[in-house]
């Protein structure tokens, strides 16, 4: 019965095109729990507009992140996939929790460091605040796990944070989430700067690998990546590089890390490259053909997000509802 099932919240920016990081860090454990949850996935478009966008690129990668989620292997009976911005409720709460999250809180976020470090003080605070509308996202589904990479374990705590402080100053209204971080995929690494999380944003495009990028430039960007001159194919930190691409090896075909170092002994580098670049573009091959063929078809993919936002809106209203009432507010 669907009403016995634990809730999955999660969702993914539309600010630019998606890498493996997302795949590997998100889509396959969305994928993976499909089963045995109730899932709710959004495109959080909301959340990308803290960067300046291009309008029309904005709307044509919301669609394309709806058609990743789907040829991913998202099945549209078992999952609600919609658009963030379509369901007004997230918006709604992000006001009322914004009025219960500290400024000391918001501040000691890495991510908005590490951002709000590069702009100064004209950064903007829809990007400070960015947490707030994250948490709003995840409480309002009455969310249990939250499948994302390592890289949000912080804003998720943050999300716990405010439910629990709501909670204590009314009455139970939230469930406390938890992040549910994969074993292996949790963080992908630069190509390039193999200490730095790999991401949609950097500037180099060697750095990443996208979920769309053709099997000739996945092969020449993993020919590229940065390693060192140890020339042993090592788990170790002190090989990042390599350990990089064992771990992406390791998510990708279910190895484990010592045993893929175990494969490899004996052998060099660009051989264990030229290996790490099949098995990926093994691995994304049927999801970009599906990709194509739906974007094909915009009015199934208007289906999905549609029907997606009645009900994802149905559910978190009932939760806004509440805390209106609770902190006050008068009902309509
Ligand atoms: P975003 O759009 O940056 O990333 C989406 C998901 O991909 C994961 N990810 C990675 N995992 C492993 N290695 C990497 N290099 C890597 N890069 C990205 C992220 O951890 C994430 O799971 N704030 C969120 C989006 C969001 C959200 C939510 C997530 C908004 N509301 C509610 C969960 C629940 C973000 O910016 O993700």
């Amino acid at each position: 019965m669907v009403e016995n099932k634990k809730v999955i919240f999660s969702g993914i920016q539309p600010s630019g095109d998606l890498t493996i990081g997302n795949y590997l860090g998100a889509l396959k454990n969305w994928v993976a729990l499909q089963d045995a949850y109730e899932p709710y996935y959004c495109v959080v478009d909301l959340h990308a507009l803290t960067v300046r966008q291009n309008p029309a690129e904005l709307r044509a990668r919301t669609l394309k992140n709806i058609a990743i989620y789907l040829a991913s292997g998202l099945d549209p009976n078992k999952n609600t996939i919609f658009i963030q911005s379509h369901v007004s409720a997230h918006s709604e709460a992000s006001w009322l929790l914004n009025c219960f999250c500290y400024m000391g809180e918001l501040s000691r976020m890495t991510q908005f460091k590490d951002k709000s470090q590069k702009v100064g003080e004209s950064v903007n605070a829809g990007l400070f605040t960015y947490p707030v509308l994250m948490a709003a996202d995840i409480l309002l589904y009455n969310t249990d796990l939250v499948p994302v990479g390592s890289d949000q374990k912080q804003h998720i705590e943050l999300a716990r944070d405010l439910a629990i402080r709501f909670n204590n100053l009314y009455s139970p209204t939230f469930k406390i989430p938890e992040a549910y971080i994969g074993d292996s995929g949790a963080r992908i690494m630069d190509l390039q700067e193999p200490t730095k999380k790999m991401s949609k944003s950097a500037e180099n495009p060697n750095a990443y690998i996208l979920i769309m990028d053709p099997p000739d430039v996945i092969r020449k960007k993993i020919s590229r990546a940065v390693t060192d001159d140890v020339g042993v194919v090592r788990y170790c930190d002190e090989q990042p590089g390599i350990s990089n691409l064992i771990n992406i090896m390791s998510t990708v075909t279910n190895k484990k890390p010592e045993d893929i170092e175990k494969q490899y002994e004996g052998v060099g580098y660009a051989q264990f490259k030229s290996d790490v670049a099949d098995a990926l573009i093994e691995e994304l091959k049927p999801v970009q053909e599906k990709v194509k063929s739906l974007l094909e078809d915009k009015t199934y993919i208007e289906s999905i997000y549609k029907s997606g936002a009645e009900k994802a809106s149905y559910v978190a209203n009932k939760t806004l509802r509440k805390m209106q009432r609770k902190l006050g507010l008068i009902p309509r």
